[in-house]
C-alpha cells in the first residue's frame, strides 16, 4: 500500500505498558524519582499519568523479567479504528485481536495486533482523558516517543507507515524517525538489534525540568548514561538513564514541531563533524551499559490481546 492510499492514521502514542520483576521498586521509582503521578491500580496493573491530558501514559505490572507489553496508539474515533484495522489486515498482519468495545480507562473501542516483528500494538479511541493538562515544573507531560530496534527494518517501517499511517520525518544511518502529529517523532525505528526496546522517552515541559530530573536520578544513584545534549533529528534536548531493572529511559524537551511543509531529510544530511554526537558538542558517547541495556528488553508474546480491557 503506498503512502498516498493511506486513509486512516493514528494520531498519538498514548501510553506504554511495561512489566517488571520487582513491581514495588518500579512503582516507587516512577512515582518518586521519574515524577509521574500514580493514579490507581486494578488487577495488579498500576497506572501513571503525566501532566498532559492522557488518562495514563504508563502502566506497570509484575512479570518474570522486564518486558514491553504493548504500545498504545490513539485514534480519532470508531470509524478510524475500523479503518486502521482494515489497513492492518490489508497489510498482511495476521495476529490480531479484532476491534471490540473496551472498558475505561482504556477507551471505548479498539483492537490489538502484532507488527511484522512481533511487537504488540493497541489502537484505541474514546479514552476518558483528564481535563487538567497544565504543565507543572519537573513533571513529564507525556510519552514523547518510543525507540525500538528492528531486525527487519524494511518490513517494520512499511507496517508503521502504510498500516498505521505514520510518516517518515527524517532518516539517519541508524534510525527512521516517524511522526503522527506535530511532534517530529513519536516512534523511532532502528535499523538493527531488534525487535527490542532501545528506549522510552518522556517529555519534560522545558530544559530546566529535564536537568532537575537528571538531578533526581543522580540522587537515586542513577547517573546520566548519555547527555545532556541536543539531538539532530527533532532538535530535542536529551538525557538518557537506566531505570528499574536497567530499562533505558530518556527525559527530553523542546521537540521540533512540524507541519505538512516538513520534508524528511536523508542520512547524508545527518552527519556530525568528527567527535560530535549532538548539536551542543558536550556529550560523550552513550555508556556501554545503556548500549547493552538498549538491546535486551523484548515484547511479551500475548500483549496484543486486549481481553482484560473488555
Ligand atoms: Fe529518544
Amino acid at each position: 500500500m503506498s503512502q498516498a492510499r493511506v486513509r486512516a492514521k493514528v494520531r498519538a502514542l498514548r501510553s506504554v505498558d511495561v512489566g517488571f520483576a520487582e513491581l514495588d521498586q518500579a512503582r516507587r521509582f516512577f512515582t518518586d524519582v521519574w515524577n509521574l503521578a500514580h493514579i490507581g491500580e486494578n488487577a495488579g496493573t498500576h497506572y501513571f499519568r503525566g501532566t498532559g491530558a492522557f488518562h495514563h501514559i504508563l502502566t506497570i505490572r509484575q512479570l518474570a523479567q522486564p518486558a514491553l507489553i504493548r504500545m498504545v496508539f490513539d485514534a480519532a474515533d470508531r470509524p478510524t479504528v475500523d479503518a486502521l484495522h482494515a489497513q492492518v489486515v490489508a497489510h498482511g498482519l495476521n495476529v490480531i485481536d479484532p476491534p471490540a468495545r473496551l472498558r475505561q480507562p482504556h477507551g471505548d473501542y479498539g483492537f490489538g495486533c502484532k507488527d511484522p516483528e512481533g511487537r504488540n500494538i493497541a489502537v484505541v479511541c474514546g479514552v476518558h482523558d483528564h481535563t487538567d493538562a497544565a504543565d507543572q515544573p519537573d513533571r513529564p507531560r507525556k510519552v514523547s516517543h518510543i525507540n525500538i530496534n528492528a531486525g527487519d527494518n524494511a518490513a517494520s517501517l512499511a507496517c508503521y507507515r502504510d498500516a498505521l499511517g505514520l510518516q517518515v520525518s527524517d532518516t539517519t544511518r541508524k534510525f527512521h524517525f516517524l511522526s503522527c502529529n506535530p511532534d517530529h517523532h513519536s516512534v523511532v525505528l532502528g535499523v538493527s538489534g531488534g525487535p527490542t526496546l532501545n528506549h522510552i522517552a518522556f517529555e519534560m515541559p522545558e530544559l530546566d525540568s529535564l536537568m532537575r530530573g537528571a538531578g533526581r536520578m543522580r540522587d537515586d544513584g542513577r547517573g546520566i548514561e548519555w547527555g545532556p545534549g541536543r539531538h539532530g533529528p527533532g532538535n530535542n534536548v536529551f538525557c538518557y538513564f537506566l531505570g528499574p531493572e536497567d530499562m533505558p529511559l530518556e527525559y527530553t524537551a523542546e521537540m521540533q514541531q512540524i507541519d505538512a511543509s516538513h520534508r524528511a531529510r536523508p542520512p547524508e544530511h545527518w552527519k556530525w563533524p568528527p567527535g560530535r554526537l549532538d548539536h551542543w558538542g558536550i556529550s560523550a558517547h552513550p555508556s556501554e551499559r545503556i548500549e547493552a541495556a538498549g538491546l535486551r528488553i523484548r515484547f511479551t508474546d500475548d500483549g496484543y490481546r486486549l481481553d482484560e480491557w473488555r
